[in-house]
């Protein structure tokens, strides 16, 4: 385990770890996938990459999500492949769900050719489940980054891994009692502050020792249901979907069916679920519900805690099917 303060400093060491650790250059990533915002993972597929130089870029192949044919032809063609990174919810916590299987499959393939995996657990990571989503989907990769709760919103992150990659970042003593500089530079004055690391020992005594995450996403399963009850009675074609402490608001196309099954079996493309929904739509949604006292996340959806209610659920789902008659009304919907 390596400390950092943020997550995009985490991706960054994890990546510069696995092209050390296997002496490859290229490190495979999904577009519109966000990793943070350093050199190697702020840039499309194709197009322009103001700022960033092509050395690095070409250090990058930029797959389409969930494309396993195409990791499976670069693993095969190519042997300069350091690892996948991938964040195994699917992007943005499953805002777009990974293909079932996927995860098995690229564990499969990227031990058989000698390529590492890299878990961008940043948002998934003590939300999924106590163990990430790692443990839920039960799937060990080689590496993984981590943040946002590790510390309970104090700026701290880590990248947690399997101990003979992360020795790169050692010191280490000689037979001779020297002590010798490690291969993988890594340092900052910020990283594992006291003030940060007691506030993650904290939080994660709070979810080792507590059912905070299996409340979260328990409140978030009521919350889904309950709206999506209203959208039933509204008789709209809109879903709500999500798999752990959330919820995303998805507005199906004409001809298009929007429900939980078309969109976990992949029915729906990733760039309608994450775009799918025009800004005046959110925000006439937002509204509605602003007017019953309720917020939510502009995606749209949201995120749940331990910290809320029933009756935090049952206002939520009261307002939302108000705003859903307010939009009716005004012929909206
Ligand atoms: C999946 C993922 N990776 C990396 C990052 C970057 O983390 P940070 O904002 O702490 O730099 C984020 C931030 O939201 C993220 O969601």
């Amino acid at each position: 385990m390596r400390f950092t303060v943020t997550g995009t400093e985490a991706t960054h060491l994890g990546i510069r770890l696995v092209r050390a650790f296997t002496g490859k250059p290229v490190v495979i990533r999904f577009a519109d996938n966000f990793r943070g915002w350093h050199d190697h993972v702020s840039f499309p597929a194709t197009g322009a990459a103001p700022g960033i130089p092509q050395g690095v870029q070409d250090g990058m192949l930029v797959l389409p999500p969930g494309d396993i044919e195409a990791i499976h032809a670069a693993l095969t063609t190519r042997s300069d492949i350091a690892a996948v990174m991938v964040e195994p919810t699917g992007a943005s916590l499953g805002h777009a769900p990974l293909p079932a299987g996927f995860l098995a499959r690229l564990r499969t393939l990227t031990t058989a050719h000698g390529a590492l995996l890299f878990f961008d657990e940043v948002i998934s990571g003590f939300r999924c489940s106590p163990g990430g989503a790692q443990q839920f989907y039960g799937i060990t990769p080689d590496l993984a980054s981590l943040a946002k709760i590790v510390a309970g919103g104090f700026s701290v992150a880590a990248l947690a891994g399997k101990a003979g990659i992360l020795a790169a970042l050692d010191y280490r003593k000689t037979g001779a009692g020297a002590i010798v500089s490690p291969r993988v530079m890594h340092q900052g004055t910020y990283n594992a502050s006291p003030v940060s690391a007691a506030a993650g020992i904290a939080t994660l005594k709070i979810i080792r020792d507590t059912g905070a995450i299996a409340r979260a996403n328990h409140t978030a399963a009521a919350l889904r249901a309950g709206m999506n009850a209203a959208i039933a009675r509204k008789g709209i074609n809109w879903c709500i979907y999500g798999e752990f402490s959330d919820f995303r608001i998805y507005a199906g196309a004409p001809g298009e069916t929007a429900t939980v099954d078309a969109i976990y079996s992949g029915a729906i493309p990733a760039a309608r679920l994450k775009g799918g929904m025009s800004a005046e739509l959110i925000q006439q949604l937002r509204c509605g519900l602003l007017s019953e006292g309720v917020d939510i996340a502009g995606w749209p959806g949201g995120l749940t805690s331990c910290t809320h209610s029933d009756a935090g659920v049952e206002r939520t789902v009261a307002a939302f099917a108000a705003a859903l008659d307010m939009m009716g009304e005004e012929g909206v919907l």
